[in-house]
């Protein structure tokens, strides 16, 4: 196979590689010729270079996790998350405090060319809302002042789902504009509603018409490997100067909703956060 995505050897690191998106991401990452070294706190059985368990709820679980995989880093796949069905503090270590120090370790293996890519959500979309709010938070200096600072605002935190995706998505485009500098390109994704392990638990919790209504208007979910795809495009050689950018990985969801296609009422009835 040609290399035009540029993968051929390159050492990629995948966080959540257990399941979902994360485990497609992995498996499209080894057919495309990378050396895959996977993160998670629950055991992989795909052939990786290397599997490390580390639990993002905790800062030296994940410095031990990426100091074992050690040398350069080409790219970073952030794909490990919780739902929203998870005690709120859970869901803001894993999917922004956790999934921010992991960066923080690996960028200092990454050169010029690097790239990182994270999973973020339709969920996250308040995000224009608050960019002050979100900046204050974001650029908390380290894990346990982030932690601390979500303790003292529960009332913004919430359920944790929500405010954790907006936060990828801010400071993903925050720190687009400081890493480009040092070559190194970082983006993020909105997937639509994904057939992943994950979904029995957003169906529970904002109701399955809400999450149908945001599978709008593909009218259907998306597979883990579709999301895999958009996530492997952006960390790729093609996608060279595409920075600080939130990507829809979802069949025209974003798109409809701008322009009027899709019909929100039913995710607006009801107050709990769609994906
Ligand atoms: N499924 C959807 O519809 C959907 C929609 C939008 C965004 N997302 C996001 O996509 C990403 C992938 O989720 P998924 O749908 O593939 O679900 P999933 O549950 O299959 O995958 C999540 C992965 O994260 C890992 N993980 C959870 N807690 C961890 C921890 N403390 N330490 C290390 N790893 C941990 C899990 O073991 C699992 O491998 C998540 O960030 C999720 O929020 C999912």
């Amino acid at each position: 196979m040609s290399d035009i995505l540029g993968y051929q050897g390159k050492r990629v690191i995948v966080s959540g590689c257990f399941s979902g998106m994360g485990a497609a991401t992995a498996k499209l990452l080894l057919e495309l010729g990378a050396e895959v070294h996977g993160l998670d706190y629950k055991d992989s059985t795909l052939p990786l270079a290397s599997f490390n368990s580390v639990d993002l709820r905790d800062a030296a679980s994940i410095e031990a996790g990426v100091a074992a995989i050690g040398g350069k880093v080409d790219a970073l796949f952030n794909c490990a998350g919780l739902p929203q069905s998870f005690p709120a503090m859970d869901v803001m270590k894993v999917n922004f405090i956790g999934l921010r120090h992991l960066t923080e370790q690996v960028l200092p293996l990454m050169g010029p060319g690097g790239a990182i890519a994270n999973i973020a959500s339709t969920g996250g979309l308040g995000w224009s809302r608050r960019v002050p709010l979100n900046m204050e938070f974001v650029t908390t200096p380290g894990f346990d002042a982030a932690v601390a600072w979500c303790e003292a605002h529960m009332d913004d935190v919430k359920e944790g789902y929500s405010f954790s995706k907006e936060n990828v998505i801010v400071w993903t485009q925050y720190m687009g504009a400081h890493l480009i500098k040092k070559g190194i390109r970082i983006n993020c994704t909105l997937p639509s509603p994904t057939q992943t392990p994950m979904m029995a638990a957003f169906e529970a919790t904002s109701g399955k018409d809400v999450v149908e209504a945001a599978a709008q208007p593909m009218g259907r979910y998306s597979t883990p490997e579709e999301q895999a795809g958009g996530i492997v495009l952006l960390n790729s050689a093609l996608a060279s100067i595409v920075n600080g950018v939130v990507f829809p990985v979802d069949g025209g969801f974003m798109g409809g909703v701008a322009t009027g296609q899709v019909d929100l009422s039913v995710m607006m009835r009801r107050s709990a956060p769609a994906q």
